[in-house]
């Protein structure tokens, strides 16, 4: 078994907040992404696929078809954007990493499952410090 890994950015706004939190409780529950006003990140996002190499190719999946997927399916979806009310996938979810790690998961996995291969993780960095990892149900 291979594991092939590409890495993405995107920079997006978000706020987390819980309806019916005053301000005060929204800042105890999730810190300064409760800022009002939103706020930004710059956030790193990794792909893991894994499977067997094609024995023409040699390849497991071409980096590029991978990286295609990757940006048509989730970049160019949230890059630049307010991840609370620009993203369809992500409507009605609040935008915390645990969440996209799975929105994006499940997003990219048919597309994953046509080329014969696995989505194996799904790994997103929002800060330099914090980073969540999802690997499916
Ligand atoms: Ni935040």
């Amino acid at each position: 078994m291979v594991y092939v890994t590409r890495k993405e950015r995107f920079s997006a706004a978000h706020r987390l907040y819980k309806p019916g939190y005053n301000d005060e409780q929204n800042y105890e529950t999730f810190g300064k992404c409760a800022h009002p006003n939103w706020h930004g990140h710059n956030y790193i996002l990794y792909v893991t696929v894994r499977g067997k190499v094609d024995p023409d190719t040699r390849f497991l999946i071409t980096i590029h078809e991978l990286s295609d997927i990757i940006k048509e399916r989730i970049i160019e979806k949230v890059d630049h954007k307010n991840l609370n009310l620009d993203v369809d996938f992500l409507d009605g979810i609040q935008p915390t990493c645990e969440n996209l790690s799975m929105a994006i998961w499940k997003e990219l996995k048919p597309y994953i499952n046509n080329l014969n291969n696995e989505l194996y993780c799904v790994r997103l960095e929002e800060t330099e410090n914090n980073f969540f990892e999802y690997y499916g149900e």
